[in-house]
């Protein structure tokens, strides 16, 4: 990154017109030919949307949190530099009501709004490496600067507006998205959108537009040589079918006198520009837009994928792409849609108050257990529905059950030394094995082995297919198999046979029964480095925990050492491994025990 870059050069100029932005660039582009050399690749970008703070954050928000957390982590582990986007999104007539509701002037009620995303974010041990707000004198600059470029590209007309807009949504629909409902809390009959139920206003005001229409061949044709772009594929598919239906050129400003809260046309200050114009170039602005010729890469952008809710698919595939291709930018290389958190059944939502507080569920369960949860149920391609009974059940299935107790029966198992059976067996582990051709126990060992091998790249290819939820639910498959393994080998009975000086079976000697033992505990002892490496970016503390209890290196945590037998160093304890609660991975949840 170039910070040197954004602030001194670009932080301190305003856009007056346009040929004294040019001046401004090519003063930057002077500057860079001497700096180049000092440029970085392109980190890894992933960002969330920026949230409305016109409430406080609720368990999606979390989710979505913790969704991009997860998948910007992953590229950590995998040793990229990567940089992760959230914020929030302050301006428009949703957040100007919301504030003169609460009897504030907007400003100060942003600030607190945005301290409490800003907490959930710390709360969540989310990695984000910028908090962006609209309101930030840079994001000001940019979206200033992006409405010169289009203005002068000509994109940018004015024209008389009619049309049904929802305040709620943020949006204009157009007469066939539109219906009258009654709403039943008033007996009154209401114009409300089609897709969202939120009540519509009628309006009719002059304002500027952007030729959205276009873009309509352009977006298609983008759309079919990235088939890919958008995961799920159902989702792509939407986004395709409502482009080619044709598109309407998008009403981009509305009249100050109506919304004061925003950012001013540039070059008409009787105009406020409409909020997701302003929202949506906020993933530019984080990475340093506008940015210097050579230094359009050291932010990040393009992104590599951005998440988003389904409710705002549009926006995101429709309106950012054609804002981009007018800017003359590349487009983000991927989206995550993902589904919806329902309580009851129904979307949980902040107009609505349909809602679970995230911070008390933090508080409640933990953070890593909450991160477990959300990324292990949430929906991508289908809603999912809330329920505290579900995250008791997955603690104790998961957590307790499967990796906890995975964990215990080796750590504090009495008849092995772990450390012995990493030393005998890792590196050369195939050719060391006692259980050669023939063995009884042959196949149900080879068939184990074959699972560690694959483990690392099957966890990587559903992350890099933007799949963290299959993920983590095949990765505790593998927690369950050898939870199964270990119960089907049970080292303990050789141990037990050891002890007593009895002839184990199917062992030559003293010296093959233990080597047996040892094996198993060696190939039991791997798949808990290997999950705990791979499960670092779910929930970082725990697998921090559990790394440390097998005595993994600091610097041996990474993707690459999630392979079997590249780690001889391993398996001294390297906290205290007492008995009761000391040393144990998951305690027995409080509220249930
Ligand atoms: O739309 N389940 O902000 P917003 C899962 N400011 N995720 C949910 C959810 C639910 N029930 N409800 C909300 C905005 N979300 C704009 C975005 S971006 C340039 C501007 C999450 O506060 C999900 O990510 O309404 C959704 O897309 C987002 O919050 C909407 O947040
Ligand atoms: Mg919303």
């Amino acid at each position: 990154m170039t910070p040197l870059l954004r602030s001194s050069a670009s932080r301190s100029w305003r856009p007056q017109s346009l040929s004294s932005i040019c001046a401004s660039r090519l003063v930057r582009a002077r500057f860079l030919a001497t700096t180049s050399a000092t440029h970085e690749t392109k980190p890894y970008y992933v960002t969330t949307p920026i949230f409305y703070v016109n409430a406080a954050p609720h368990a999606g928000h979390l989710y979505t949190m913790v969704l991009a957390d997860v998948l910007k982590r992953w590229q950590v582990l995998k040793g990229r530099k990567a940089v992760l986007l959230t914020g929030t999104d302050e301006h428009g007539m949703k957040i100007q009501q919301a504030s003169a509701k609460a009897g504030s002037d907007p400003k100060p009620f942003c600030d607190k709004g945005a301290d409490i995303f800003k907490n959930l974010a710390a709360r969540a041990e989310l990695s984000n490496d910028h908090f962006i707000r609209t309101t930030d004198p840079d994001h000001k600059e940019a979206v200033e600067y992006a409405w010169h470029l289009l203005n002068e590209r000509g994109y940018i007309y004015q024209s008389k507006h009619e049309g049904w807009y929802s305040v709620s949504d943020e949006t204009f629909y157009p007469e066939s998205q539109v219906h009258l409902v009654l709403d039943p809390p008033t007996g009154r009959k209401v114009m409300a959108s089609i897709e969202t139920g939120k009540e519509v206003e009628w309006t009719s005001e002059i304002n500027y537009h952007f030729r959205l229409s276009a873009f309509r061949d352009k977006l298609l044709a983008y759309y079919a040589e990235n088939p890919e772009w958008i995961t799920p594929q159902a989702k792509m598919k939407e986004i395709v079918s409502a482009v080619s239906a044709g598109l309407e050129d998008l009403s981009i400003s509305r009249p100050s006198s109506r919304l004061t809260w925003g950012i001013r046309v540039p070059t008409d200050p009787t105009q406020t520009i409409y909020v997701w114009l302003d929202a949506l170039i906020n993933y530019a602005t984080a990475a340093g837009y506008p940015w210097a010729p050579g230094s359009e890469h050291t932010g990040g952008w393009p992104a590599d994928v951005q998440i988003i809710g389904k409710d705002i698919l549009r926006f995101h595939c429709i309106y950012w792409p054609a804002f981009l291709m007018a800017l003359d930018l590349p487009l983000p290389k991927r989206f995550l849609t993902h589904a919806h958190w329902t309580l009851g059944k129904q979307k949980m939502a902040k107009s609505t108050g349909n809602v679970v507080n995230p911070f008390f569920a933090l508080d409640r369960f933990g953070t890593d257990t909450m991160r477990y949860y959300m990324i292990h149920d949430g929906g991508i391609d289908n809603d999912a529905d809330y329920d505290n009974i579900h995250i008791i059940e997955r603690y104790k299935k998961g957590l307790q059950g499967g990796i906890g107790n995975l964990t215990a029966r080796i750590t504090r198992g009495k008849g092995w030394n772990v450390r012995r059976a990493i030393e005998r067996f890792s590196g050369d582990y195939k050719s060391a094995s006692p259980f050669g051709q023939g063995h009884a126990r042959e196949a149900a060992i080879a068939e184990f082995e074959q699972l560690l091998v694959e483990f690392p790249q099957a966890v990587n290819s559903r992350m890099e297919a933007l799949r963290p939820n299959l993920a983590l639910k095949g990765l505790m498959d593998n927690i369950y198999a050898a939870n199964a393994f270990l119960q089907s080998q049970a080292p303990w009975d050789i141990a037990a046979g050891l002890k007593k000086g009895e002839l184990v079976p199917n062992a030559s000697s003293k010296e093959d029964a233990e080597l047996q033992m040892d094996y198993i505990i060696f190939l039991s002892t791997e798949i808990l480095r290997l999950a705990g490496i791979m499960l670092q970016p779910v929930m970082p503390a725990k697998a921090k925990q559990l790394l440390d209890m097998l005595g993994v290196a600091d610097d041996r945590r990474g993707f690459a050492d999630a392979q079997l037998g590249v780690d001889k160093d391993y398996g001294v304890s390297r906290v205290p491994q007492g008995k009761g609660q000391a040393g144990v991975l998951f305690a027995p949840l409080m509220s249930d025990s």
